[in-house]
């Protein structure tokens, strides 16, 4: 018998493994994996590289207008096992991770036409079911009916350790203290903002991962998704 294919929404703090959970948890069911940071990232990089963002002051009327000429879209690329995000058919996906990029997506994001443009095509990519979704507002605006809401966290520190290793390795020369203080505020930011600030949604599990491997992860993920699926 075919299992239903559902919708999984996994919220929670910037660099607490979000993705790296989501995408292992996509692969493992054969459903496709949404990062919806990716497509805020996106939108903050055609922003700066068209001088929309200046010395850190976003232009929101200009960001505004803007909107009907960024096309945001996603295409598998079989080596990294997930999809990569294109701007107007020129692929992003290593410039939306950069340090600059996550010191402004905060702004960009808590303009309303920015996110109802998103939400939208967020909402039509996972309309059929068989989606796993990370972002913040995933199971609290995008699928408030999703059948698996995750609440992900870790300790600051913690997740400032790993995002700062993932990007020296590839090459940033960032500092700890830099990274960390990019977590805390972006964490503030979020939470915060008048328009869908993260929060956990009443029916979202908690998932701290601070001192988890991703494989006990799955293990406690394999748990919530038999006891969701054959209840
Ligand atoms: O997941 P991430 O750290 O790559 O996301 C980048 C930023 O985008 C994050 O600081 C907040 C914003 N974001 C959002 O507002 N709503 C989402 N669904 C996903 C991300």
């Amino acid at each position: 018998m075919d299992r239903k294919r559902i919708i999984i929404a996994i919220d929670g703090h910037s660099s607490c493994g979000k993705s790296t959970f989501a995408k292992a948890i996509a692969a493992r069911l054969g459903y496709i994996f949404i990062d919806t940071g990716a497509m805020y990232r996106a939108v903050t990089l055609y922003a700066l590289e068209n001088s929309i963002i200046e010395n850190g002051i976003v232009d929101e009327e200009r960001i505004k207008s803007s909107l009907g000429d960024i096309d945001i879209d996603f295409r598998f690329n079989p080596q990294r096992g997930a999809s990569d995000i294109y701007v107007n058919g020129d692929l992003a996906e290593g410039k939306i991770r950069t340090i600059e990029v996550s010191n402004c997506v905060s702004a960009v994001s808590s303009i309303a036409e920015v996110r109802s443009k998103l939400v939208a095509i967020q909402q039509q990519m996972g309309r059929k079911g068989g989606v796993v979704m990370d972002g913040r507002d995933i199971g609290t605006v995008v699928f408030p009916d999703a059948e698996i809401k995750i609440y992900m966290t870790a300790d600051p520190m913690v997740r400032a350790e790993r995002r700062f290793k993932e990007l020296t390795v590839k090459g940033d020369s960032v500092t700890l203290e830099e990274v960390y203080d990019n977590v805390v505020s972006r964490d503030k930011a979020d939470m915060t903002r008048a328009i869908s600030p993260l929060r956990k949604a009443d029916d979202a599990v908690v998932l701290d991962n601070s001192y988890m491997s991703v494989e006990e992860q799955m293990a406690w993920f394999d748990e919530l998704y038999k006891s969701v699926v054959e209840a």
